[in-house]
């Protein structure tokens, strides 16, 4: 398998074997942390919206690695300001560094910017659309804390329509015979083009409104943030901030071995108290983005195969 060069654009264009292949890379990573394997790289960072963890961690694992970083964490210092279009703006980033992360408020960004570049680019999130990085990082976790990916009982909670990181996870996860649990007030359901790709790939679902109601049968819980973003209308936003908020009431109501995911960054819809509890993963879930992002670097970068 040779990802050489490869764009990372949508979870779509990889097969479940390219997809098991990345995370044993990952593994690999996490093994040998500390390698000079992309020394004389350079990898540009474009965050033309906020991020945390998607941009330190991609920073961190190019700099354990030997690369070197440029870039932005706001378009408002770049020549974007004075009116440069964004194929502009990679033309020249392609100049500049080898390979190229991008975050991006607009559907399809990425893939635009993978066509104006002949580097290879990474879609860091592009609107409510895709982000690929955090679901091979999520598909990893899963793999570590259930030991499998096969035959699980995913519930996916609160802000569907508009979370990306679900959209990219319902598609990476339809390959190992999940049933989901789609939980969500009707106006963030997930969207029907997702629905209608899980049935066509004759892929279980439940489409619900309350947690309790299916509490019991879930191995995974991956809860998200309403995405206050991306709500045209802030008065439709208020209506559903705080909907979901997970507690400690919840621990009657699902099985032992549950464990709680959230891409993060979380508001308030997991309570502190969870978090000492075996159930909550989610900053470990954080700190796989490390192995998971030195493993796509490395490997777009051909420099492990
Ligand atoms: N999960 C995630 O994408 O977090 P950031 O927005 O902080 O990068």
């Amino acid at each position: 398998m040779n990802f050489k060069n490869r764009d990372i654009i949508s979870i779509h264009d990889f097969s479940k074997d390219e997809l098991l292949s990345i995370l044993k890379t990952a593994r690999y990573m996490e093994k040998n942390p500390n390698t000079n394997l992309l020394k004389g790289k350079i990898l540009a960072a474009l965050f033309f919206e906020p991020s945390t963890r998607t941009r330190l961690s991609f920073i961190s694992a190019m700099e354990q690695l030997g690369g070197e970083v440029i870039g932005f964490a706001t378009s408002n210092i770049t020549s974007i300001k004075k009116g440069e279009t964004l194929w502009d703006t990679i033309k020249m980033v392609e100049a500049y560094s080898d390979v190229a992360v991008i975050r991006h408020p607009m559907e399809g960004s990425a893939r635009l910017a993978a066509e104006a570049s002949s580097k290879p680019v990474i879609n860091a999130g592009d609107g409510a659309n895709q982000h690929p990085t955090q679901t091979l990082l999520d598909l990893y976790t899963i793999q570590k804390v259930k030991g499998k990916l096969d035959n699980l009982h995913i519930g996916m909670l609160g802000d569907l329509k508009y979370g990306r990181t679900v959209h990219s996870l319902v598609t990476a996860l339809s390959h190992f015979k999940p049933t989901f649990y789609f939980i969500a007030p009707q106006a963030l359901q997930m969207p029907q083009t997702y629905l209608d790709e899980l049935k066509e790939k004759k892929i279980k679902f439940y489409l619900e409104s309350n947690l309790m109601k299916v509490s019991k049968k879930l191995d995974i819980l991956y809860a998200t943030r309403i995405q206050e973003e991306r709500f045209a209308d802030p008065i439709e936003y208020e209506k559903y901030r705080g909907i979901y908020k997970l507690d400690t009431s919840l621990l009657p109501n699902i099985k032992k071995d549950l464990k709680i995911m959230h891409p993060l960054p979380r508001v308030d819809e997991i309570d502190k108290s969870l978090d000492e509890t075996e159930h909550a993963v989610y900053f470990e879930q954080a700190a796989n983005g490390i192995p998971v992002r030195k493993a796509l670097l490395a490997l777009v970068l051909g420099k492990i195969k």
